[in-house]
């Protein structure tokens, strides 16, 4: 039995896998792509089609976030799977990659579990979930799964979750093969700082603190290690020139690294403005690196777009500076942010779709995903390219009930957003009853 009807979309502007565009239709056959042609004559189709008219709209293929904090279990009142993966609908976020920092840590197979189950249930986008490492269970990180990879965070983290010691971090580099990601800053200096700069309570020193340095020497020892051991190794939101510089100088073919649109499109000029709701880990920097981080996504030198949606409420962010979390919302507006920055010339439309999709795809090595061709999962967007509309607080449906980016007058946003083939979100409307699947890794 389908729970929902076959698709036909007709007469978008489609994407195609080589760049190209082709006005037509795209037949969506029990959740796939059946057929991507100019026209597809109805008497051809065998049984019941919705059809959606796309006249004017352009279709990508949906936005596979690979780095989210969805808080759930334990910090729900910040935000939760439903929540968070109706912001993800809204957004075009078809799949996410989440992170283990939730309470319990998903530092085992059992908390995975729990986590697949709770999103079986309430997810109306595809999901999976990263085994956080801690110095103690390399035995869970050899063999959880299913699993993008195994996080490890650095510094910039307490408890269990950080990992910071040489040997400890050797320890996961030297045994396995799976993908390991990094959140990359190196916890001694930021301790060195953080007494350096006590008392202090403008937001904007939380830049100071985690300074370029300590992000830089914490990748440069991933890189060693990855490098040492041959270790398939990812780069989480990359967000210095000195990172990028040492990438473009020495990156193994087994390395890929992420950057999020905060990294590109703010700086630390934000905090005049927004004061602590621009404090994020690793933080915001400066123009000049918004520029490099550019550059280094155009040349291919940085892979792919992570959104690091990172919710806290307002009134937790309203406390004073350091007693601030660190984190912001991002998946209702990493899709439009970056095109909107198509539309201005900055890139192309095509390398939006890549960095957001096919990229990521590949390298977490997510089989059927990322492409507009028949076979492929009918994990869609239909967006309107032409109507500009800002980010606005009474709209966003993340559970902490704020953007970075309000006011912000952004296009692209999606019409439509359609997971293996269920419309989830249409016209501002939800599909509470659809559900996404959990995804599977090829790594
Ligand atoms: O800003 C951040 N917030 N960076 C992280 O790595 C963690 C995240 C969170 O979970 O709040």
């Amino acid at each position: 039995m389908l729970a929902y009807p076959n698709l036909l979309i007709r007469r978008s502007q489609i994407l195609l896998p080589n760049g190209e565009f082709l006005v037509g239709d795209v037949q969506i056959d029990r959740g796939k792509i059946a057929q991507v042609a100019p026209e597809i004559s109805e008497m051809s189709l065998v049984g019941e089609y919705r059809q959606i008219d796309g006249t004017g709209l352009t279709l990508l293929p949906g936005v596979i976030d690979p780095q989210v904090h969805f808080r759930e279990p334990g910090l729900e009142h910040k935000e939760d799977l439903f929540t968070a993966s109706c912001a993800c609908a809204r957004g075009g976020v078809t799949s996410f990659l989440e992170m283990p920092n939730t309470r319990p840590l998903t530092i085992t197979q059992a908390a995975l579990n729990d986590k697949l189950q709770r999103a079986a249930a309430k997810c109306l986008v595809n999901y999976g979930f990263f085994i956080g490492a801690t110095a103690e269970n390399l035995p869970d990180l050899l063999t959880a799964e299913p699993t993008p990879g195994i996080k490890i965070f650095m510094g910039s983290m307490h408890g269990a979750l950080l990992v910071s010691q040489d040997e400890a971090l050797e320890a996961i580099f030297a045994q396995g093969s799976r993908l390991i990601a990094v959140h990359a800053e190196d916890q001694e200096r930021i301790e060195e700082r953080r007494s350096l700069f006590a008392g202090h309570t403008n937001p904007a020193v939380h830049s100071q603190i985690q300074d370029n340095q300590a992000a830089l020497l914490a990748t440069q020892q991933a890189l060693a290690l990855s490098k040492k051991y041959r270790r398939r190794l990812h780069i989480l939101h990359l967000s210095t020139a000195e990172e990028a510089d040492l990438l473009r100088r020495d990156k193994p073919s087994w390395v890929t690294a992420e950057v999020t649109p905060q990294h590109l499109l703010l700086n630390i000029s934000a905090y005049e403005k927004i004061g602590t709701l621009a404090q994020m880990n690793p933080p915001l920097r400066s123009l000049h690196d918004n520029q490099v981080l550019w550059q280094a996504l155009l040349d291919g030198v940085i892979d792919f777009i992570a959104t690091d949606h990172a919710p806290h409420t307002l009134a937790e962010k309203a406390q004073t500076y350091p007693n601030t979390p660190s984190g912001m919302p991002g998946v209702e507006t990493s899709l439009p942010l970056m095109l909107t920055a198509a539309m201005e010339g900055r890139c192309t439309v095509a390398q939006v779709a890549k960095w957001m999709s096919a990229n990521v795809a590949q390298a977490y090595g997510i089989a059927n995903k990322g492409a507009i061709a028949p076979g492929y999962d009918a994990d869609l967007i239909l967006v309107d390219l032409n109507r500009y509309h800002p980010v606005l607080r009474e709209e966003v449906l993340t559970k902490c009930g704020w953007s970075p980016f309000e006011g912000w007058n952004l296009t692209g946003w999606p019409i439509f957003t359609i997971v293996g083939g269920q419309v989830v979100y249409e016209r501002g409307q939800l599909n509470l009853a659809a559900r996404g699947q959990a995804l599977r890794f090829g790594n």
